[in-house]
Parts: C-alpha cells; structure tokens; sequence
C-alpha cells in the first residue's frame, strides 16, 4: 500500500526550547508512523534574514541535530537540505508566473514590514527584499515539488500554505489537470501550546523559554524560576493552576500526574518540591536526548553526510518531478 507524503521544512534559526519540542518536533516526528516523512531545512528562506555564513551554517547543524537527537531516523524519512536541491527554484520560478502580485502583498510576513515602515514614517518597502517578498512561492515549490499531500505546520504558517493552494490551483487550472498535488494543510491547535516560566505561551520574544539542551545545573536554576504564587509550604495547593504542574504534565505519565496532584492538595509541598520533581522528570527525558545533540553535534561530518545523502535522494525525487511538469507546460 502507497503511504501518503508528509513534507515539512525547518528554518534553521537559533537554539529549540522544549515549546518547540512539544508544539512542533514530536508531533512531526509522529506523522512518520501514517506517513512516508520528508524534512528539509529550509535554508533558502533563512537566507532571507540571515546573511552571516558562520551563523547560518552553524544554525543549519543545530537544527539537523537537534531532530536526530528527537528521534528523527534518516534510514526512514528523507532528510535534506533546501539549498541542495536546485529543482526547488526550478520550480519556484515556474510557479512566479502563476502568482499575482496581489497574493504576495495581502501575505502577513510582508504586510507587518509595509505597516512599520509606515507608522514609521519610511518608505513602505523599506528593509523588504525580493525573497521575503516572494517567501510564499518558494514555500510552494518546496511542498509542491514533492507531492506532499499533508504538511504538518504551526497556526503562523497556515496563510503561507493557503497560498501554496492557491498558486497550485492556478496552475492546475490553466493546464486543466491535476499536475501539482493539492497538499492539506495540519495546523497544530493552540491548545498543544506550552507555558513559559511566566505562565505565558513559551516564546523566544517574551524571553521565557526553557531551552531544549541546557545542561543540567542551568536547567535547574531555570526550572527554580518558574512563577508560583506565595502561598506557605503547610498549605494545600490547585494543581490546576500551577505553572509548575503545567510543565510536569508534558513529561508526566498518568501516575506520575496524579502522584504529584495528590501531594499538592495534600499540603506540606512547598514549591521548591514541586520544581525538584519537575527538574528530575525533565532531566530523565531530556539528558538522553540532550546527550545525543551533544555527541551529533561533536561530528559535524556525520551530519553533512545525512544532509548529503538525504539531498541526493532528494533531487532523484525532484527532477523527475520537473521532467513531468516540463514536458507537460512544453518545455
Ligand atoms: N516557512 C516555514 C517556517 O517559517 C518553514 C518552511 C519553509 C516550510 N518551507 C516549508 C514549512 C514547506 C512547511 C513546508 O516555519
């Protein structure tokens, strides 16, 4: 039995947090039970903001790393770099001439930077480059080039995609057959949001993430961080509405959960017991894992072998893909 195509791309921008790990990597790393599974880091679209080689480059192993060391097993998925598979902008620039303008304008991405520049009083194209302009095309050859019927994405992203359906549509369309794959978009629900150390969603721009691989004695002190309310050890305490608890209930089993619930209400818990357990019960999941990153990311050749390999796949896939759709607009 043919499997569906799952295909998701990583921008390649800074250290993960365990958000991140909860919201994005391993429910991603779940499509590949379902799914035949395609990651890529989307180097390209980094480019964008990013133009310091050192930094990119290194981002570019952070990220390969960190989905290795989550579980990702490149003997199943296909794993592989965006920049090296050119068929990618083959395609991109195919797909320019299927896009009006006015789709590019109404994107969020772009329109946030012509709103500050103009409360700003700049020119409203000021600071936008052509590829952030055009970040949606490019986003559609990555999912179209590869037949991706489903594309695991966060809620920001679920515009970008609406854009990929509509281009593919318009293309579709004017050859008046099914040539690119109409990809269904899985958008993560905001109720899979995690909590930062303030109790709001855990985000790098309210500076309260908790990052995935610190080492241990970091994570402690982080996890000593966390607001509690002030109440006294005696007293008996609402799980509920605990940050600590929040927190423990990602890493938690069922028992575990309700062990840690019945010690809250029972009173005689002060909060740095709840945040000792809760430091132990991450350090169990996450030492092995940050255990691996550390190892992966000691053998930087290893990790471009994977990209290498992935990449070579990657544009058998592709440039088949580009055969067909060459011949079939008379190419
Ligand atoms: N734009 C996505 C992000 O910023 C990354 C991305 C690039 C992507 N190409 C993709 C995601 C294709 C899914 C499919 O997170």
């Amino acid at each position: 039995m043919n499997k569906g195509i799952a295909l998701t791309g990583i921008k390649p921008t800074g250290v993960c947090h365990i958000g991140n790990y909860f919201g994005a990597i391993q429910p991603a790393l779940e499509l590949t039970k379902e799914y035949d599974a395609r990651y890529f880091i989307a180097d390209y679209h980094a480019l964008n903001s990013i133009k310091n080689s050192a930094i990119i480059q290194e981002y570019t192993y952070e990220v390969a790393a960190t989905w290795l060391a989550c579980g990702l097993d490149p003997q199943k998925s296909l794993v592989y770099r965006q920049s090296q598979v050119p068929e990618t902008f083959d395609l991109s620039t195919i797909l320019l001439a299927f896009t009006s303008k006015g789709l590019m304008n109404r994107a969020h991405a772009y329109k946030a930077m012509v709103q500050t520049n103009e409360e700003l009083g700049r020119d409203i194209d000021d600071g936008v480059n052509m590829g952030l302009f055009t970040y949606p095309v490019l986003m559609a050859a990555d999912i179209l080039l590869f037949d991706a019927d489903v594309v695991p994405v966060g809620q920001d992203q679920a515009q970008h995609l609406e854009m990929t359906i509509d281009i593919a549509q318009s293309f579709n369309h004017n050859y008046g057959k099914e040539l690119l794959t109409i990809p269904k978009p899985l958008i993560r629900k905001e109720t899979q949001t995690v909590i930062g150390l303030d109790g709001r969603k855990m985000s790098k721009s309210y500076n309260n993430t908790i990052p995935m691989f610190l080492p241990s004695k970091k994570l402690k002190k982080l996890i000593m961080k966390i607001v509690t309310n002030s109440q006294t050890i005696e007293e008996a305490k609402d799980p509920d509405t605990c940050n600590v608890f929040t927190l423990y209930k990602l890493f938690a089993g069922d028992d575990q959960q309700s062990d840690l619930r019945k010690r809250y209400q029972a009173g005689g818990m002060g909060w740095g017991d709840a945040k000792q357990a809760l430091f132990e019960l991450m350090e169990e999941h996450l030492g092995p894992i940050r255990e691996r990153y550390n190892q992966i990311m000691a053998d930087k050749p290893y990790i471009d072998k994977i990209l290498d390999e992935g990449s070579v796949k990657a544009r058998e896939i592709a440039s088949e893909k580009m055969r067909f759709l060459k011949k079939e607009i008379g190419m």
